[in-house]
């Protein structure tokens, strides 16, 4: 295999994390993978919400930390939740120093969204519903204008490189064009920083290559995996036929629209106090009821928001028009669409990993911080806590910062193998009907079958392997969790066992062989 030396970083992804690790690492050299055109393809650059921070003076970082602890259902590791929003209004004032223009108020404060199970209106926001979009756009222009960064585009990491029992580089390939054969680079240290899992299901609002791939290239390592089982649906992706479904944000619910069903039901009032902003995780189940009892359910905004949504939710109002539908006039059809991750590569406090030379942060990290169930708007939060302190850990493991490094230039290389999409297809579907919203034993044992048969469809396809490893990983874990907790619902083990669980940790090996057979 061709192989290039390079005393760079590399930083596998290029969303939040990934670029505010990239900057972080200034003036460390940084080679940085970004499979499509920077700034773009990443789930940060959709983010409609914002970021959580308590910069009311009203709020308190700690009442931030007992939101997230809560939400997450018994399995948020609540040091980790007190240091994440501890720092979570540093890192709003350092954007804001970037030049990241978050909505404020005529007194200079910031205005803040109220998402479902916070206690107080707490997700700072850009223009409504473009934080993400605004955010990637202001960070990826630093990162082109940053010496210290090369960006190479059209590219995807496929296999980690291990010597010494140290990660030491990445397994590239085109992927512009098909997949073409692969290219090992050598570099200083990897960070992982590629996302989530969300499009190993059929009906997702993440971008169309965020398939699990980076988990899975990291548990082919051997890396240990968090929480796999603990896979966040949306309630309130628009049901409009696109793949990727557009997503209409939570902050929608929290001015006031409310989900009604084909009858003008509202059905959140009966399944929970909190109504439509109760926990993501039981809005999304009720959804999920209303969609499988053919209720068609839909986010009506006409009364608490009626042409202000317009101007306020400018890509929800995009998404609506692309799709021929009408929210002034008719409401919004929604369904529960596969979101975020909180499982993910297990680090500890600085992003390390399992594995020596290997760091992770954003959706692809299993930090301790979501738990079982994620709080709205605490994903982007987490990517620059985390991106930023393993910037720092590396910087203080590697040492001195070495001598300019030459730009990496990859070879032509030939063809190579990539995964069949019908191949792509079945894995998405399987994953949806037996490791979705609710799980049963049967429908787990199942879906792991049929991502064995697949798998072995096609055994010399790595891009595929890293897809079915993730997946592997998730329906393995939520077996194993014979209970319901937070995302993780098994209809088969309704209850939870007890107010505080236990995080699961992982590795591929032993879920290939530890497989349960369900006895009750
Ligand atoms: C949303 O805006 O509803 C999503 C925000 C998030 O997932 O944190």
């Amino acid at each position: 295999m061709y192989c290039i030396h390079t005393g760079r970083v590399v930083i596998v992804g290029a969303g939040l994390a990934a670029q505010y690790a990239a900057l972080s690492l200034a003036p460390r050299p940084v080679l940085m993978i970004s499979p499509a055109p920077l700034g773009q393809g990443t789930s940060s650059a959709w983010a409609q919400g914002g970021v959580a921070a308590a910069m009311d003076p009203a709020d308190s970082a700690s009442a931030h930390a007992r939101d997230t602890v809560q939400a997450g259902a018994g399995t948020v590791d609540a040091q980790v939740a007190q240091a994440v929003a501890d720092e979570a209004r540093t890192h709003i004032l350092d954007l804001t120093e970037l030049g990241i223009l978050f909505d404020r108020t005529p007194e200079g404060g910031y205005v803040m969204s109220r998402e479902a199970a916070h206690s107080f209106a707490r997700v700072v926001r850009v223009r409504g519903d473009q934080a993400g979009a605004e955010i990637m756009r202001a960070l990826s222009a630093q990162v082109r204008e940053a010496a210290h960064i090369q960006v190479l585009e059209g590219v995807m990491a496929t296999n980690l490189e291990i010597a010494n029992g140290t990660v030491c580089g990445v397994v590239l390939v085109h992927c512009t064009n098909g997949m073409s054969a692969p290219c090992l680079i050598r570099g200083a240290a990897v960070l992982l920083a590629g996302g989530g899992s969300g499009g190993l299901y059929a009906l997702t609002t993440n971008p169309p290559r965020v398939r699990g791939q980076v988990i899975g290239m990291a548990a082919r390592a051997g890396a240990v995996i968090a929480d796999a089982e603990f896979v966040q649906f949306h309630p309130t992706a628009i049901a409009c036929g696109l793949d990727p479904a557009p997503l209409a944000t939570e902050a929608l619910r929290g001015e006031g629209a409310i989900l009604i069903n084909r009858h003008g039901i509202r059905f959140m009032q009966e399944a929970h106090p909190d109504a439509e902003l109760a926990p993501r995780d039981i809005v999304a189940r009720a959804v999920f009821a209303q969609t499988q009892a053919g209720l068609a359910p839909a986010l009506d905004t006409r009364t608490a928001l009626g042409a202000r949504l317009l101007r306020d939710f400018p890509a929800v109002a995009a998404a609506c028009h692309q799709s021929g539908l009408n929210p002034l006039v008719t409401p919004i059809p929604v369904a529960a669409a596969a979101h975020y991750h909180m499982g993910g590569i297990a680090t500890d406090a600085a992003g390390h990993t399992s594995l020596e030379g290997l760091w992770a942060c954003g959706e692809v990290a299993s930090t301790g911080l979501h738990g079982a169930n994620r709080l709205a708007s605490n994903g982007l939060l987490e990517a620059l806590v985390y991106g930023r302190r393993a910037a720092v850990d590396m910087n203080a493991v590697l040492g001195p910062i070495p001598k300019q490094q030459a730009g990496v230039t990859l070879p032509d290389l030939p063809p190579g193998t990539a995964p069949r999409s019908d191949l792509v297809n079945r894995l998405r579907q399987t994953m949806t009907h037996g490791a979705g919203v609710i799980r049963t034993a049967q429908g787990l044992q199942n879906t792991l079958t049929e991502i064995a048969t697949i798998e072995a469809d096609q055994p010399d396809c790595t891009a595929l392997a890293n897809m079915t490893a993730t997946a592997t990983l998730i329906a393995t874990a939520a077996l194993n969790r014979r209970e319901s907790r937070g995302a993780h619902f098994r209809s088969d083990h309704p209850e939870c066992d007890g107010a505080t669980g236990t995080r699961s940790f992982l590795t591929l090996t032993e879920a290939r062989s530890a497989a349960p057979l369900e006895t009750t």
